[in-house]
């Protein structure tokens, strides 16, 4: 029997992939220490790690020859340095198209609470304070009929735009260059922020970090939106100036906003804490069962590809 390659993960990861992981490795849980990071590493083929553990140039420099492949439980690669990774030769894979449904589906979960005051309705009904029906009580926004703003229709995006259309939405989105009309499904690319803004009466962030997207959202854009426009984030925390943002609820030209990400989690920057019109939820747009076996299976997929020497179709480039 072929000896099993040793993999470092990161995590405890969903009980289901416990089987394929045992059958296939030699697995080691890294405990967060620093001692048992150089243990877990010394020998590894592998390295399956979260959007919580950051592998950066220093780090990526020091890892044993042994290590051949890093697979991210995620589609968000930005906590990989990726061209230290590629100048050592060590692949990099990740979770891409198996969580575009759940992810949109969540944004949609966003959409609507922040839009009828979900959150804020609940804390009130649990506090005891609820007076009973009132024909103005905790009084939302409509979504159906609305135009939604999509910033970065991707994979996750386009699975968006198809459910808000069950929501009786209009679509409005941006990228670089517009999608094919197939990909569109009917949607509105705007080729500049402005004109995109100006359209968004709820606007979903969908874009991958990078340096571009980096405080996409600040003070100027946010003036740009309707007053009264609802902003959704389930693509990563730092897409947002969460000061400006947080000015932007508190004044009302924001009148809600539905947050699954931040910038440096767990914490939460504390403006939103404050806040009633704003939901927060801990980064768990992916989290259903079923994607996230599925995200295991293709992470998995990937690194045994690697140490097989094949090419693996969810190879993050350099
Ligand atoms: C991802 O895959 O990047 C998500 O944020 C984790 O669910």
């Amino acid at each position: 029997m072929q000896a099993r390659s040793k993999l470092l993960v990161t995590h405890a990861f969903p009980a289901d992939l416990t089987p394929r992981l045992d059958a296939a490795y030699q697995v080691v849980r890294w405990d967060r220490t620093q001692a048992s990071w150089q243990a877990g590493v010394a020998g590894a083929a592998a390295i399956l790690c979260t959007p919580a553990d950051r592998l950066d140039a220093a780090k990526i420099a020091a890892l044993p020859a042994s290590v051949r492949a890093i697979g991210t439980y995620s589609v968000g690669y930005e906590h990989i340095d990726i061209a230290a990774a590629a100048a050592r030769g060590i692949a990099v894979v990740n979770t891409p198209g198996v969580l575009s449904a759940a992810t949109a589906e969540f944004t949609i979960l966003l959409i609507l609470a922040a839009a009828r005051r979900a959150s804020e309705a609940e804390r009130i009904l649990r506090a005891g304070k609820w007076p009973g029906w009132s024909p103005a009580g905790v009084m939302g926004t409509q979504v159906s009929g609305k135009r939604l703003g999509i910033f970065g229709m991707g994979r996750i995006g386009q699975v968006l735009a198809r459910m808000a259309g069950g929501l009786a939405m209009t679509v409005h989105y941006r990228n670089r260059a517009p999608l094919s009309a197939d990909q569109a499904q009917g949607a509105v690319w705007h080729a500049d922020d402005t004109a995109f803004l100006a359209q968004c009466d709820f606007l979903a962030l969908c874009a991958p970090a990078n340096t571009q997207t980096r405080h996409w959202l600040n003070e100027q854009r946010l003036a740009l939106l309707p007053r009264g426009a609802i902003v959704v984030n389930t693509s990563r925390g730092s897409l947002v100036d969460d000061d400006a943002l947080i000015a932007a609820l508190r004044s009302g030209h924001i009148a809600g906003a539905g947050l699954d990400v931040f910038p440096h989690e767990p914490d939460v920057p504390a403006g939103y804490l404050a806040l009633e019109n704003v939901v927060l939820t801990p980064h768990i747009a992916s989290a259903t069962r079923e994607t996230r076996l599925a995200m295991g299976n293709l992470v998995l997929d990937g690194i045994d590809a690697v140490l097989a020497g094949e090419r693996p179709a969810n190879l993050v480039a350099a």
